[in-house]
C-alpha cells in the first residue's frame, strides 16, 4: 500500500527525459528544466559524467546509462522511465564528422544516422503515444542549422541526418496541429555551439559559437511559444532564409566550402 501511494507521487511530479546530458547542449537543458521545476531523467553513455552532473541539479534526478545507437537500448530507456510522468522528451544525443563520404568509416556513419535519426525516431514514437494519450507533452529534437541547408559536402552523413529530423519533426508537427493536439514538438537548429562536438568531430569551427547554455535558454522559449523550428541566431535565421531563394547547387557548394575549412 505504502508502495502504491509512492508510486502514485511519483507519477504525480513532472519529469523531463535528456539524452546526450553527459554533455554540452543536453548538460544545460538538463540544467535548465530542472530550473523551472522539473525532475530530470538523463542518459548518455559516461555514467561518471551524469553522476556528476546529476548531484548539481536542483531536482530529483534518475540515471540511465544507455548506448542509444542500439535500437533494444532505446527501448531499454522507455522501459526504465515507465513508473515517471515524462512530460518533456529531448533528443539531443547526436555527433558529427567531417570528411569526404567515401573515405569516412561506413561503421560510424551508420551509427551516426542510427544516434542522429533513429534514436529520435524510436522515442518520439513511443512517448508521443504516451503524449497524445494524455494530450499533454513535448518533444525538443535537436537538429541543427545543418537541417535547414541542402546537403552538406565534407559532412554528408551529418547534414542529411540533421535534414531527417528536422523534416520528420516538422511533419509530426502539423500532423498534431491538424489533429488539435496540444502536445508540442520542435526541432532546434543552431549554428556552431562550444560544445565538445569539435572533438568529437575532429575540426574546428569557421564560424564563432554560441554558448550551450545560451542555446539551451533559447530552445526553452523556443518550445514555449510553440515554435516548429527553433534557430537561435539571428545570422543563422537569415542565412536559412537566404538560401531558399539561391540556387541549390550554389547553396551545396558554399556549404562544402565552410565545411572544409573546418579540417
Ligand atoms: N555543437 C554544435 O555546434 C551543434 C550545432 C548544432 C546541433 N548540434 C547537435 O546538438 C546535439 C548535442 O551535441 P553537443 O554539441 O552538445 O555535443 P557534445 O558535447 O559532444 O554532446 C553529445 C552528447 O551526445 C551523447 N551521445 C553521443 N553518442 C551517443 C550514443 N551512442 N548513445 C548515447 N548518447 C550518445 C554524448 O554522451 P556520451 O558520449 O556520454 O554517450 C553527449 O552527451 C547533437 O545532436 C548535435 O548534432 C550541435
Amino acid at each position: 500500500m505504502v508502495q502504491r501511494i509512492e508510486r502514485s507521487v511519483i507519477y504525480m511530479e513532472k519529469w523531463a527525459l535528456i539524452t546526450g546530458a553527459s554533455s554540452g547542449i543536453g548538460a544545460e537543458l538538463a540544467k535548465l528544466y530542472a530550473s523551472r521545476g522539473y525532475n530530470i531523467a538523463l542518459t548518455a553513455r559516461r555514467a561518471d559524467r551524469l553522476a556528476d552532473l546529476a548531484m548539481k541539479l536542483p531536482a530529483k534526478t534518475r540515471i540511465l546509462v544507455h548506448d542509444l545507437a542500439d535500437r533494444e537500448e532505446c527501448e531499454a530507456l522507455y522501459d526504465d522511465v515507465s513508473d515517471l510522468n515524462i512530460e518533456l522528451l529531448v533528443n539531443c544525443a547526436g555527433f558529427g564528422a567531417v570528411g569526404k563520404f567515401e573515405t569516412l568509416d561506413l561503421d560510424r556513419q551508420i551509427q551516426m544516422t542510427d544516434i542522429n535519426c533513429v534514436a529520435p525516431l524510436i522515442l518520439t514514437h513511443m512517448f508521443l503515444k504516451d503524449f497524445k494519450y494524455r494530450d499533454k507533452g513535448a518533444i525538443l529534437n535537436v537538429a541543427s542549422s545543418a537541417g535547414l541547408l541542402p546537403g552538406g559536402p565534407n559532412m554528408a552523413v551529418y547534414y542529411a541526418s540533421k535534414a531527417y529530423l528536422t523534416s520528420l519533426t516538422s511533419a509530426i508537427a502539423e500532423e498534431l496541429r491538424a489533429g488539435g493536439s496540444s502536445v508540442k514538438i520542435a526541432a532546434l537548429c543552431p549554428g556552431p555551439v562550444d560544445t565538445e562536438f569539435n572533438d568529437v568531430a575532429g575540426v574546428k569551427f569557421s564560424l564563432k559559437g554560441i554558448t550551450p547554455a545560451y542555446c539551451a535558454k533559447c530552445a526553452a522559449r523556443g518550445l514555449d511559444n510553440g515554435e516548429v523550428i527553433i534557430i537561435p541566431e539571428e545570422k543563422i535565421r537569415l542565412l536559412s532564409f537566404a538560401t531558399r531563394f539561391a540556387p541549390r547547387r550554389l547553396t551545396v557548394a558554399v556549404t562544402g566550402l565552410q565545411q572544409k575549412r573546418k579540417i
